[in-house]
């Protein structure tokens, strides 16, 4: 019997990994092995994702916690080599683009032990976000490369990878929105928060670019103070991330924060409250990757506050603009509100069996 260890470590990456473990336990005689870094710990950022994600117990948590990037992304690296030594794996598969990807990969790739890396080939081409690090290095040193879409093939074959190693899949984050589409509709979060469908805003901000100085997070406030004088009915949820709340908390900023009208500052919500709550929403505002993604699936207005995007496929089709003012920003709300705001095409291979592809491609590359 072969052994494929997952590495997990954060939120998107146990919604991109649930799928595939699923799949890959249906395809055949294969052991799977999952294996939690701790990267994200509270239970609102990790456990209730396992639990309604229906992923399994991590085999594994090496309780990795925050820290530097050198701090984290070395502990994890430990942690991996000594169960890789234990496990002796015949595979193991990464996903995504943070720190817990690289450290895991990096720790195979000088073992001889074969990668399979899910969400291959996506660029910002801005080599100030970490992440984009992390893809970089991360796809020069996997054995099996899945991609979302045909734009990431261009990426890679840029950077002269292997062509014939990389696949275009589709996207495993849509199939978990598929897989879990009825049970979307039982979320009780619309009455928790006393919101009407279509009445809200709901933002996200995580980006060390936004949140990490005084500065960036000051322009936060003022975008939810302009859009809540825009319309006075129109709510706007906002589940604080624990890196930007920290950061609210170092700089003083909470009282300015709580005085803005309509702003309903939250918890992080757990995956099922959260993608009922973005399907229902007016539009979404946000910094997140994932995200931008979703949004394209299910149809809802995107305004993505960063200055480019390792996801253009989104844009280009789907519900996803770039703004970078609040000028920007409010004349798009001014479209979505009176309905002349683009609508999302299909993308190919977002349709709910990327997972499926991918155990199938990995069952035949283990045998
Ligand atoms: C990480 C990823 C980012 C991804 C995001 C998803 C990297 C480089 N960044 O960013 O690409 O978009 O996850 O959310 O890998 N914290 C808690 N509780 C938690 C998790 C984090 O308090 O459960 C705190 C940490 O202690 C740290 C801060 O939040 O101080 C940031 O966490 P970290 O995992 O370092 O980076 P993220 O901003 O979450």
């Amino acid at each position: 019997m072969k052994t494929v260890i997952h590495i997990v470590g954060t939120r998107p990456n146990f919604v991109k990994a649930a799928p595939i473990i699923a799949e890959m336990e249906r395809v055949g005689n294969i052991k799977n092995l999952v294996v939690h870094t701790g990267q994200h710990y509270d239970d609102k950022m990790s456990g209730i994702f396992f639990s309604e994600l229906g992923i399994s117990k991590p085999h594994y948590n090496l309780d990795i916690g925050g820290g530097s990037h050198a701090v984290q992304t070395a502990g994890i690296m430990i942690g991996c080599e000594q169960i890789f030594i234990e496990c002796d794996p015949n595979l193991i598969v990464v996903y995504g683009d943070v720190n817990s990807c690289l450290a895991a990969a990096l720790v195979a790739s000088k073992m001889g032990i074969p990668i399979a890396h899910i969400e291959s080939g996506l660029r910002s081409y801005d080599r100030t976000m970490p992440e984009e690090i992390n893809r970089v290095i991360t796809d020069s040193i996997s054995t099996v490369l899945f991609l979302t879409s045909f734009d990431a093939m261009a990426n890679l074959n840029r950077e002269g990878v292997d062509i014939d190693c990389c696949y275009v899949v589709g996207n495993t984050m849509i199939d978990s929105l598929v897989r879990l589409s009825e049970e979307f509709d039982k979320s009780k979060i619309l009455n928790t928060l006393s919101l009407e469908k279509k009445a809200y805003a709901l933002a996200t901000f995580h980006r060390p670019s936004n949140v990490d100085t005084a500065g960036g997070l000051e322009k936060i406030i003022d975008i939810f103070s302009e859009i809540s004088k825009l319309n006075k009915k129109l709510k706007i949820v906002f589940p604080v991330h624990p890196r930007t709340l920290n950061n609210i908390k170092k700089f003083n900023l909470f009282d300015r924060m709580n005085q803005i009208d309509n702003l309903l500052i939250e918890k992080p919500l757990g995956y099922l409250d959260f993608i009922s709550s973005m399907r229902d929403s007016l539009f979404v505002l946000t910094d997140s990757g994932g995200i931008q993604e979703e949004t394209t699936f299910l149809n809802v207005p995107c305004l993505t506050y960063r200055e480019n995007t390792e996801r253009p496929v989104t844009v280009e089709l789907g519900t996803n603009i770039l703004v970078s003012s609040i000028a920007d920003i409010k004349e798009n709300i001014k479209s979505i509100m009176n309905g002349t705001y683009k609508r999302a095409k299909a993308i190919e291979y977002w349709d709910g069996k990327a997972a499926t592809r991918v155990a199938k491609i990995l069952n035949e590359v283990l045998s």
